[in-house]
């Protein structure tokens, strides 16, 4: 034991000394100690366990690990915190499950624990608790209580409904029945019964049987989906769980104490829809029930303000409402048509990245969409990238290949010519349109597509290199999302995995060089330990939108695989041939996933510079068409995109235009022609009364320019 004790012990004594940072994450409840695991003290436990795992000569996935941590944890007693080893529970690593009492703190109540939870999880003002519990290798106690009393209640009104599983999921819980179908009526009638339930406050009951006697029971009750599932289960004894007297389930827990202990105002049904059983199309048409469940009423009303929040942020509908970009049958799904209003925001978005990349010292390439086949069998995707990739087509008896990725392309480019030390780094970038195979049921909106623009680059450099590079591709990544409103990132390094090409001088030497650039920048990161790309250790950085979810975006991978296959080189000082490293980054990542993105982030209301139409003149009567046609022509002279808008009451005007969003409205009626005026309202900055026109433009050109508001 003596191992695994110090181990222990090491671990706690650094949170304790505060060497891992986040100590808000932890709190007391009671007298015991619960928290979130900040990722960086996962990152630690999960190295620890790998050593414990080798002390034991255990794999790791054989380690009843986080329960055992988690007992640990929660044994601890407050006043004497931090133990002595003496004092650390024998046997936190013991292979029999943990007794759910032990879970208890934090599963049930989850009051403390959920509201700690919503702090580390993505979902801000709500938290997907369920998905921090699984962190932590707990189940949901109140969640799977929840989807066994619907399932009772289910069959307390539909006596012949047969139930199946009803699992934990993010946010909640889901029942499968097979039953006559549903409707949200009846989920209401189902959700009075679950009321009853809970109020009766009925005690839940563990009950260990043999697997003789839960198939008697089953067959009393014929249950066939449940015989099935017992089939699936290994291990004996069987568990059961009651409910009171009146109801029971296999399940292997956990649970809370009684159904009283669930707050009906903090439980909700979803929605019903069809599931097959097992997920296979030949067997039965099952009814699947969602429901989520919450501590407390607060809990519940955030969960259903997020989701209703991210329901009207959905870049789809926006994006439709707003006249951006379509994805046609005619044409084929998860191809994108840009329509005027989102191509406008496109290019300032392209021009923006254009010239910071120029500023930075990147040189711009345009490559073409298609090549040989042969070049893909050069560059290896034939063989370990082709699922991903389009058929090849036939021109001239030759075989050639829409592009899947722009990297040979710039490899051709950098071989040219030759190249010596001096020439290095070398920075191309270019906006680089590919096409990926996507099973048409996974095509989603702008967020997953056949065709996409990456905002790729690639740096050619040498070794000693690396770190400058990798900083200025940090700071570079960071001026464009500022630009954007994104300034909230998640970063992880990714090293070495186990199936890899290079030596392990040169990964050794790139991965120091990555930590050293991040470390530099004072970005904190985790580290994935072995999630490299066989190529090369990454870096991988995820945004936080306005809804506090995490988009992956930005990527920087260093490649130790490609410059071998093409053969790359340059001449050292020396006049020796030697071989560059190669690196490749994305900032955005694909413009159309960037711009769906965007579209959540600000629900469609575009700040100023990036809004597709700026400015709307609106004519009281159609007195004042002219002048204002006169306006808008000075208007676009001066940059801003401007129209105007007509031939309706000005209420309705000035409604259409709040609909699009449209940041400013110029209104001009009688008196303003006469004075050469505009009255302006402003989408964030409401009515800002009468203005000269010259002031219009100017403060208009200031804001766009400045990347203000109005
Ligand atoms: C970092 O790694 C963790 C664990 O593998 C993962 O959950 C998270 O999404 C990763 N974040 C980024 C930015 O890739
Ligand atoms: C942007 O702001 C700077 C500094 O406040 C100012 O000098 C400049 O004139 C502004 N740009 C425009 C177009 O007004
Ligand atoms: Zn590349």
């Amino acid at each position: 034991m003596f191992p695994l004790y110090k181990l222990l012990f090491s671990i706690i004594s650094d949170i304790v000394l505060g060497r891992f940072c986040l100590p808000s994450r932890w709190y007391w409840s009671g007298d015991k100690m619960c928290g979130i695991i900040p990722p960086s003290v996962q990152a630690k436990w999960y190295q620890s366990l790998s050593i414990l795992s080798k002390l034991c000569g255990r794999r790791l996935s054989d380690l009843p690990h986080q329960k055992g941590f988690l007992e640990l944890f929660i044994k601890i007693r407050g006043p004497n915190f931090p133990p002595s080893p003496q004092k650390l529970p024998k046997s936190p690593l013991s292979r029999r499950p943990m007794r759910e009492e032990l879970y208890s703190p934090l599963t049930n109540p989850l009051t403390d624990f959920s509201e700690s939870a919503t702090r580390c999880t993505s979902l801000k003002g709500t938290g997907t608790l369920n998905t921090c519990l699984r962190t932590w290798g707990v189940t949901p106690a109140l969640s799977v209580e929840c989807a066994h009393v619907m399932a009772m209640a289910v069959q307390k009104i539909y006596p012949d409904a047969k139930v199946t599983i009803g699992p934990w999921i993010e946010n909640g819980f889901y029942y499968d029945f097979d039953m006559e179908p549903l409707t949200d009526k009846e989920l209401k009638k189902i959700k009075k019964e679950m009321d009853r339930i809970i109020s009766q406050n009925l005690p839940l009951i563990r009950e260990e049987v043999s697997r003789d006697e839960a198939e008697k029971r089953i067959t009393a009750i014929n249950e066939p989906y449940k015989m099935e599932i017992l089939e699936s289960i290994k291990e004996e004894p069987i568990t059961i769980y009651h409910i009171g007297n009146q109801w029971w389930d296999l399940c292997a827990g956990p649970h809370v104490e009684s159904t009283g202990s669930i707050n009906r105002k903090a439980v909700e049904l979803e929605s019903v829809a069809g599931a097959y059983w097992r997920g296979d199309t030949n067997r039965p048409m099952l009814q699947r029930i969602y429901g989520t469940a919450w501590e407390n009423e607060e809990q519940l009303k955030a969960y259903l303000h997020f989701k209703e929040e991210a329901k009207r942020r959905d870049h789809r509908r926006i994006g439709q409402d707003l006249d951006l970009f379509s994805i046609q049958d005619e044409a084929g799904g998860g191809l994108v048509f840009w329509h005027p209003k989102g191509a406008i925001v496109r290019h300032i978005i392209e021009d923006t990245w254009k010239n910071i990349h120029l500023q930075r010292g990147y040189d711009l390439l345009y490559t073409p969409h298609v090549a040989k086949g042969d070049l893909w069998k050069i560059s290896g995707h034939l063989d370990f990238y082709k699922e991903n990739m389009f058929d090849q087509m036939e021109i001239e008896d030759e075989l050639y290949q829409l592009r899947p990725m722009n990297c040979p392309y710039h490899i051709l480019v950098y071989k040219r010519k030759l190249h010596s030390y001096r020439d290095f780094p070398i920075r191309v970038a270019e906006l680089g349109t590919v096409y990926r195979y996507e099973l048409s049921g996974s095509l989603h909106g702008l967020f997953r597509v056949r065709g996409f623009t990456q905002d790729d680059a690639h740096i050619f450099c040498l070794d000693d290199q690396i770190k400058d590079e990798i900083r200025g591709v940090l700071d570079l990544t960071e001026e464009i999302l500022l630009q954007f409103g994104f300034d909230k990132y998640e970063v992880n390094l990714s090293t070495r995995p186990e199936k890899s090409v290079g030596d392990d001088d040169i990964w050794d030497k790139a991965t120091a060089a990555l930590k050293d650039a991040l470390n530099d920048k004072g970005w904190s990161y985790q580290i994935d330990d072995g999630g490299g790309a066989f190529y090369g250790p990454k870096i991988d950085l995820k945004i936080e939108d306005a809804l506090g979810r995490k988009w992956q975006c930005s990527t920087i991978q260093v490649d130790f695989n490609l410059p071998q296959r093409f053969d790359i080189t340059y001449v050292d000082s020396n006049q020796e041939k030697k071989r560059p490293i190669m690196i490749h980054r994305a900032v955005l990542g694909s413009l159309e996933r960037f711009f769906g993105v965007l579209i959540e982030h600000y629900a469609g209301d575009f700040p100023l510079w990036l809004s597709p139409i700026q400015a709307r003149l609106l004519p009281v009567t159609d007195t004042q068409l002219e002048y204002c046609n006169e306006l808008n022509k000075r208007l676009k002279a001066d940059g801003i995109r401007a129209e105007v808008c007509s031939g309706e009451r000005l209420p309705k005007l000035i409604r259409t235009s709040e609909k699009l969003k449209i940041p400013l409205m110029a209104v001009v009626g009688p008196k303003e022609v006469e004075t050469q005026t505009v009255t302006v309202r402003s989408r964030f900055g409401g009515e800002l009364g009468t203005m000269a026109i010259d002031d219009f433009i100017s403060r208009t050109k200031y804001a766009i320019q400045n990347r203000t508001f109005f």
